[in-house]
């Protein structure tokens, strides 16, 4: 099946002179549920505004549904919501009102059953007539979900849907976006939250410097680049790492008192009962150990040089 978002040498060279995108692409698939990752300033907003017609393009092309972002506005904007990152809405305006006048933004008929039943998912109908400045921070950006959802789009663009959201939200924004999975929605989500990515993504693309470093399966980024890690405490200090355990690659902590070993956990199922042999002979006596998965969020910090 044809990618419903397709997304070929992307480039944006803003006024200013600075490259925010250097030749991105990427192809989503209808369905599924993508996360982008990078640090502040990588060029995940700016990526987002140009598929959603918001930004030019200063190279490349993007289409949605087979239409060109940029000939074909309208057709690609009506099968687009998106739930920006900063929150600009009237705030002297009622939550329904907001959420159905959004609705003829998009030149869609009034459709009161549909508001109501995106309202009620999002715990909001209780609050339709509160104006949106008597609201939560939590519940203001429930209502730009509300407005993103307003015209029935095919696709949903969340720029960091949980900034400053507190957990319980978190979590009822998690569930709602594998509701929106099940009725065929493809989602394409930003967050500095890894925990965020691990829990509800199908795939992750990591962007730093406006360059797509990869865009992976996240179970198989898991396995390609999750590694095992085993702590060995050691009984007694030691200088260095005898040079007949070369192969291991082990390093030594900078007191001498902990022997670190990283493996892919299915290389070689009898390497560490051979290390531990290895140890023994080299009369180096092992305290303790312990073993753990490196998580999404260390290969993140490897690939980036530092923390989401
Ligand atoms: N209108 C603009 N004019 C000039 N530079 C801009 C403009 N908008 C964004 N930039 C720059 O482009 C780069 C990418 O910004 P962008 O907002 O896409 O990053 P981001 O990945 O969304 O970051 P964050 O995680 O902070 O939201 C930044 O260096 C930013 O300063
Ligand atoms: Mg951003």
């Amino acid at each position: 099946m044809a990618p419903i978002i397709s997304i070929r040498d992307l480039t944006k060279t803003y006024a200013s002179g600075f490259q925010a995108l250097k030749g991105v692409s990427l192809d989503i698939e209808e369905g599924e549920i993508l996360a982008l990752l990078g640090p502040n300033g990588a060029g995940k907003t700016t990526m987002i505004s140009i598929v959603c017609g918001i930004v030019n393009p200063t190279y490349g092309q993007v289409t949605v549904g087979g239409y060109d972002v940029v000939h074909d506005f309208r057709k690609t904007r009506a099968m687009i919501g998106l739930v920006p990152q900063e929150l600009t809405t009237d705030m002297f305006e009622t939550v329904y009102n907001t959420v159905s006048f959004s609705r003829g933004l998009h030149g869609c008929p009034a459709d009161p059953d549909h508001i109501e039943q995106v309202l009620k998912s999002l715990s909001l109908w209780e609050k339709r007539n509160s104006s949106l400045r008597e609201l939560s921070g939590g519940m203001k950006r429930r209502v730009l979900i509300a407005k993103a959802l307003s015209h029935k789009p095919k696709v949903l663009f969340l720029d960091e849907p949980t900034a400053g959201v507190d957990v319980a939200l978190r979590r009822d924004m998690w569930a709602l976006v594998s509701e929106l999975r099940k009725t065929g929605v493809t989602v394409i989500l930003t967050t500095h939250y890894i925990e965020e990515a691990e829990e509800i993504a199908d795939r992750v693309g990591i962007i730093n410097h406006g360059e797509m470093l990869l865009v992976e399966e996240k179970r198989a980024l898991m396995r390609k680049l999750g590694r095992k890690r085993m702590v060995l405490d050691l009984i007694s200090p030691l200088k260095s790492i005898p040079g007949r355990l070369d192969e291991w690659r082990l390093k030594l902590a900078s007191d001498g008192m902990q022997i670190v070993y990283e493996y892919e956990p299915n290389d070689n199922p009898g390497a560490l009962m051979a290390l531990l042999a290895a140890l023994e002979t080299s009369n180096i006596g092992v305290a303790d150990m312990s073993t753990r998965q490196t998580s999404l969020e260390e290969i993140f910090v490897e690939l980036i040089g530092k923390k989401p």
